[in-house]
């Protein structure tokens, strides 16, 4: 057995939890629409033809913001060819993924999704193969109320109300070689400079989100955010972070501690993105939207022969995900809480199928991937202030990144419910960590203590549509309360959500 130590204090607030955090993204790719969430004719479809399992689920998993339509997708999308009378609307290729794209969903079905899911929709324009006019069109579209060409063409397509999005993103990955229509730095900085004073013309209150880096493995990374935002930045609110990790070689130590690189990502864009405010003496804090983050086993997709070329929502990247990514995906979301401060959005990619929490099979079920499972409990529990949360514990070595701590942990506090909650990791492969939460600087009683992990003796189980619930998450009963705090047992390779509620002892 390891020891590991945390004191929680009450004072000690990073920033409240933001509940864009907890957002998720729908891109027009393989089966992640086109009988992921809409299939007319399934069992489940409601009126619309969206899969009433698929929202049952998407509620579940607690997700608030969703980023749509792409990705990739969007960089040779128009959003045009997606409204109006389906029958005219035109089948396309889709360059990005080597797709047809059929155009039966577009935003009108898009957003009606959005409002039965209860999610709000952060919105990414076209900056590839399209600019300013297009980015004004389809904001005219969707937001402007009424008594102007496309606001009453939207009524005129049975949505009365404008949408009210807020929240948009200035093109995608536009670093990146492989985007359509990509960029220089300087390029890309001028021109969403440009579409971000044409949106804010439109409408003041936007909140815009630049494109950062594609990755932390990019060649720009760091130079690209700095010109971007020498462009952009008294325009924008956010500029945008992806990362996306898998194991690699079998190397499931240093995969574990992945975490750690998110952290470093987070701390080096912070960092630049303040000397650009100190360079410019501007007193706005430039907020992080980390859009696409999860587990993808993108070298087996490079290394696979693509075998979708011009079809209807093939099967792409439909990753099955076992223990190990699960607890993967939980330490990201504990790193991208202990950032809140500065990470004030985020959409784990994607929401089904395309590496995604769910997955379905056309006419048949929908299931809960292994990676569901920290993702619905963090998004369910994480209320309040998220805490300081140093833990005091071993550490070990990676091949990949160096030292680690063996056990990684956030907690949040809401001072209204007086709830607690700790999610916590431990990395190690073979050794339980027996975790002390020291809670004695709340003043007050532990009256109420639950813990659920996800383990398993066998780390590479996943759930399959055959075995949907093979890996759950399950009640811990090796936890205790003492006079200061609780103890609870983290098996080996484990994550763990602790919820605790402590009140005043009179
Ligand atoms: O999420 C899959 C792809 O990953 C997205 O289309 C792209 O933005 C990123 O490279």
């Amino acid at each position: 057995m390891h020891f590991a130590h945390v004191t929680l204090d009450p004072a000690a607030v990073v920033a409240p939890v933001n509940r864009r955090t907890f957002g998720t993204f729908v891109e027009h790719m393989g089966r992640c629409v086109y009988t992921g969430l809409y299939e007319p004719g399934h069992p489940s479809a409601d009126e619309d033809g969206f899969r009433t399992d698929v929202l049952a689920l998407t509620r579940e998993l607690g997700v608030t913001t969703v980023r749509y339509p792409g990705g990739n997708f969007v960089s040779g999308y128009r959003w045009e060819d997606g409204i109006g009378p389906r029958g005219r609307r035109p089948r396309r290729r889709d360059l990005a993924w080597r797709s047809i794209e059929t155009n039966e969903v577009g935003i009108d079905e898009f957003a009606r999704w959005a409002a039965k899911a209860d999610v709000e929709i952060m919105y990414a324009v076209n900056l590839g193969t399209r600019g300013v006019q297009e980015a004004l069109d389809v904001h005219e579209y969707v937001n402007q109320s009424a008594g102007t060409y496309l606001a009453d063409l939207r009524r005129a397509n049975g949505a009365e109300k404008p949408y009210g999005i807020r929240m948009w993103c200035l093109g995608n990955e536009l670093d990146g070689p492989w985007q359509l229509g990509h960029k220089t730095a300087d390029a890309y900085g001028q021109l969403a400079s440009a579409t971000a004073r044409a949106l804010r013309a439109a409408e003041p209150g936007l909140e815009l989100i630049a494109c950062g880096s594609s990755s932390s493995s990019m060649p720009t990374f760091g130079a690209w955010e700095a010109t971007v935002l020498e462009h952009t930045y008294d325009l924008v609110d956010y500029v945008s972070c992806h990362a996306y990790y898998e194991e690699h070689d079998g190397d499931i130590g240093s995969f574990l501690a992945c975490a750690t690189d998110m952290d470093h990502f987070v701390d080096s864009i912070v960092a630049t993105a303040d000397s650009i405010g100190a360079r410019l003496r501007s007193k706005r804090k430039m907020q992080l939207s980390f859009d696409e983050w999860n587990v993808w086993y993108l070298s087996r997709y490079q290394n696979q022969a693509q075998t979708h070329d011009w079809r209807v929502a093939p099967r792409v990247i439909e990753d099955e995900y076992n223990v190990v990514d699960a607890v993967v995906v939980g330490n990201l979301l504990i790193s991208l809480l202990r950032h809140s401060d500065r990470v004030t959005a985020a959409c784990q990619a994607q929401l089904v199928n395309v590496i995604a929490p769910i997955r379905t099979e056309p006419d048949g079920p929908a299931w809960r991937q292994t990676i569901f499972h920290p993702f619905a409990r963090t998004a369910a529990l994480a209320r309040g202030d998220v805490l300081r949360t140093v833990v005091d514990g071993p550490t070990y070595q990676t091949t990949r990144y160096g030292e680690a701590p063996t056990v990684d942990a956030v907690a949040t506090h809401d001072v209204v419910t007086g709830e607690v909650a700790v999610f916590v990791v431990n990395r190690d492969e073979d050794v339980p960590v027996e975790l002390t939460i020291d809670l004695s600087r709340f003043g007050l009683v532990v009256r109420t203590v639950e813990a659920s992990t996800l383990s398993d003796d066998d780390v590479r189980a996943t759930n399959t549509v055959d075995h949907q619930d093979r890996v759950v998450l399950r009640p811990n009963r090796q936890l205790s309360v003492h006079a200061s705090g609780v103890q609870v047992v983290l098996p080996p390779v484990s994550w763990t959500a602790v919820r605790l509620s402590v009140e005043p002892t009179h």
